[in-house]
């Protein structure tokens, strides 16, 4: 039987995660807004036959102390379906994942957008579904509070139905563009959805044809048990912000078997955690880069970052004592919990805690050679921790480079990772079927 196959995604908004990415010897500082070095970075991801470029995103600047912000070029970046449109000029195969909120933002108007790209590009689209952690982002669009954390998911599985059913507008034969009949598509081939729910009512139909994979591919990364319940009933793809294998694998199995119960095929549930490389010809060597690497980052952005992942503010603590019991958040929930998991399990200081989550966000961490990461790899996917990984690269372009050219081969002679790309959509490449119609099929 052939071996499983890792997916690898590229996390590329921002363009490195690590807040002193953008001081790292050699690196481009301007990454984040320059398109000729986003052009070249996307056309490297695709020679190394990654699966998806993908960009995050957010609808506020990060909330944390300006003296903090100030130092970081993880708050700012082009918006994704602008640059990923043009992006997408520039490859064939890479699939294109973009984040859109379902708190703020309406189902049409997302719809339209992913229906938008997916043509653009040829059938390589997908949607991050996230329901939007930082509270600021309320700020931005009109309200003074943010929705609460369970009804923000109870929007997103609404807002699913209703953008999924918009997409399903048009039978995919329904334009017929009859020239002599003068007849440009079947109106019994268009399906108005007629919604109306508890947070959204939307006529319909799309004014866009069905897209060329039928439905963008779904991702989604929320961890908390709404954020598990939504992703295990619609995504497609997970990234999970897990750092620990033991996590992992009760995760994996956690989701795979919330989507069985679903109802679905847990094969076509892909999960990849976020996975921060850093590639040397030795381990030490390895080390010394990542410890050059975070010598770059502030301690104000430590504690600011820390404050934020936390949505509780610890400037005020002991940093030289344990993290102490920390309130109830409407942010984000499971990426707190990680934190206070791994304070207590690896015995850290608030200052330690700081200095971690500072520079990689608490990340999972692979520093060393291509064949120790490799083993790492292959340890995660043969021990059902993840089917892949979103990579996070330290810096750009060399981190990236570094990867593509040392840690892609490897897997490859391992016969972990393709040679060649399978299709040419999104969801070919994955494995991922393409989703009925559900009014026409
Ligand atoms: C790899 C990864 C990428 C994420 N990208 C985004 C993003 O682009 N925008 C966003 O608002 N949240 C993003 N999140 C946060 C999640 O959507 C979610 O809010 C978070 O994992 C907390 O889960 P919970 O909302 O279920 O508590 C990301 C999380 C992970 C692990």
């Amino acid at each position: 039987m052939a071996k499983r196959q890792l997916r690898l995604g590229a996390f590329m908004r921002p363009v490195s995660i690590h807040t002193g990415a953008w001081r790292f010897p050699g690196a481009w500082p301007d990454a984040n807004f320059n398109l000729a070095h986003l052009k070249t970075l996307i056309r490297k991801l695709e020679a190394a036959k990654f699966d998806a470029f993908f960009m995050a995103d957010h609808m506020a600047v990060l909330n944390m102390p300006v003296a903090a912000l100030q130092r970081s070029h993880t708050v700012t970046s082009f918006e994704p379906f602008t640059l990923l449109s043009a992006l997408s000029q520039v490859t064939e195969r890479i699939g294109l994942i973009a984040t859109a909120s379902t708190t703020f933002d309406a189902p049409y108007h997302i719809a339209r957008r992913f229906a938008s790209l997916d043509h653009i590009s040829n059938g390589r689209a997908g949607w991050n579904i996230v329901t939007t952690s930082n509270p600021d982002a309320a700020l931005n669009f009109g309200l003074d509070e943010h929705m609460e954390h369970d009804e923000r998911y109870r929007r997103a599985r609404e807002f699913y139905d209703v953008v999924t059913g918009l997409w399903d507008s048009f039978a995919d034969d329904a334009f017929v563009r009859d020239v002599d009949s003068g007849i440009y598509f079947d109106p019994a081939r268009m399906h108005t959805l007629g919604h109306k729910g508890e947070y959204l009512s939307v006529r319909g139909p799309l004014n866009i044809a069905r897209p060329v994979q039928g439905w963008p591919v779904i991702v989604q990364a929320g961890a908390s048990d709404a954020g598990r319940q939504l992703a295990a009933k619609v995504a497609e793809v997970i990234f999970s912000g897990v750092n620990h294998l033991p996590d992992a694998q009760r995760f994996y199995a956690d989701i795979k078997e919330r989507a069985a119960k679903a109802g679905r095929d847990p094969e076509y549930v892909k999960i990849l955690p976020g996975c921060f490389v850093v590639i040397a010809d030795t381990v030490e060597e390895a080390k010394a880069k990542k410890k050059l690497l975070d010598s770059r980052v502030h301690p104000d952005s430590g504690i600011a970052t820390l404050s934020s992942l936390l949505g509780h503010d610890v400037s005020g603590y002991d940093l030289d004592g344990p993290l102490p019991q920390i309130p109830e958040t409407n942010a984000g929930k499971s990426g707190r919990q990680k934190l206070i998991d791994m304070a207590a399990r690896e015995k850290m200081t608030v200052r330690q805690l700081a200095q971690h989550v500072g520079g990689s966000y608490g990340s999972l961490e692979m520093i060393g050679t291509p064949e120790t990461i490799a083993d790492q790899m292959q340890e995660w996917l043969e021990s059902r921790g993840s089917d892949g990984f979103n990579v996070l690269f330290p810096w750009l372009p060399g981190g990236l480079d570094d990867f593509c050219d040392r840690v892609v081969p490897e897997l490859q002679r391992r016969g972990l990772f393709r040679r060649e790309y399978e299709g040419e959509t999104l969801r070919e490449n994955l494995g991922l079927p393409r989703p009925k119609n559900r009014f026409f099929e």
